[in-house]
């Protein structure tokens, strides 16, 4: 039987190609199952799973909640802000607690980078990544291959653009692997002042004028400028942005072949996306959404069974 070669969802760093062909094929079985009258298996029956959210969501929280009851698990959600961890309880012991629950698995988000690694390194479960600060968001990046591949047969050969804030984006990175791994050629596209200084290091080439990376790629995957990770301006304005970064009708219909617009959300009606585009044809933004809940699926089958 195929397994997964981890234990843990840590970053898409820690995967090798077959893993993710692994969770694409277990991810197409489940995506059938969630359109049946009845969506629920019982697959992770006696399975007990913490949701643990040091950090705001609402696509990555719900889709693994739906995720983990339509696969029959136990489910229990813990949100920072209402928790002992404004009394002084620190993570390691906060984690602790729950395991002594009976807990199974827990998935993360927290705004510090590494902090799954360091939870998976000291408490005795298995730890799956909903993003860790900028480092990564492995289940992210792999809906989203998961998504250019539903649409378009495959990723291998693909020419993706990621634009916008790739400094401050997990899902920039953990894109970037996940992309490379199977064979898509990758640019990033955004100010100068966005870029990390190690980008091309990772065999990724910059492109700084918009129009040029859209008449390069099929797909166009538009980032968030994450001001809660921001402490200094790294442009000068957001009209400034809008007009040299912003996705909008004209810049598309200036092309001569189509292309797919992605967007992890949340989006920014109007700054790195306009509207009518969002919501256009061109856009997967909900297939990459509705596509979360069996990849996510697919990632906890294969997980809980290694426990
Ligand atoms: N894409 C994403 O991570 O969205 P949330 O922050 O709403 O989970």
């Amino acid at each position: 039987m195929s397994e997964l070669s981890v234990n843990h969802l840590l970053g898409i760093k820690y995967l090798n190609k077959k893993d993710i062909e692994l969770i694409f094929e277990t991810a197409d079985h489940f995506k059938e199952v969630i359109n049946r009258p009845i969506k629920k298996v019982p697959s992770l029956r006696d399975i007990t799973i913490a949701n643990i959210f040091f950090e705001n969501s609402t696509r990555t929280k719900l889709s693994f909640e739906l995720a983990e009851k339509r696969l029959s698990a136990d489910v229990i959600n813990f949100a920072a802000s209402s928790s002992s961890v404004n009394k002084g309880e620190t993570l390691i012991d906060t984690v602790n607690n729950i395991l002594s629950m009976k807990v199974d698995m827990v998935v993360m988000r927290h705004p510090n980078p590494g902090a799954g690694i360091f939870l998976s390194k000291h408490v005795n479960s298995c730890i799956v990544n909903a993003g860790d600060g900028a480092h990564e968001h492995p289940s992210q990046a792999l809906l989203d291959s998961y998504s250019i591949r539903e649409k378009l047969g495959e990723v291998k050969g693909k020419k993706v653009v990621i634009v916008g804030d790739i400094l401050h984006s997990r899902v920039a990175l953990s894109n970037i692997f996940a992309l490379q791994l199977q064979g898509a050629e990758v640019k990033v596209c955004g100010p100068k002042s966005l870029m990390p200084h190690y980008i091309e290091s990772l065999g990724v080439e910059v492109e700084t004028d918009l129009q040029k990376a859209l008449e390069w790629c099929d797909v166009a995957n538009m980032l968030r400028i994450q001001r809660e990770r921001m402490d200094l301006s790294y442009f000068p304005s957001t009209r400034e942005y809008v007009l040299q970064y912003g996705l909008n009708k004209k810049r598309l219909e200036a092309l001569d072949k189509e292309i797919v617009i992605m967007h992890p959300g949340p989006i920014n009606r109007g700054v790195e996306i306009s509207s009518d585009i969002a919501d256009s044809k061109h856009s997967i933004i909900l297939d990459q959404v509705q596509n979360g809940v069996a990849v996510r699926m697919a990632i906890l089958y294969l997980l809980a069974s290694k426990i």
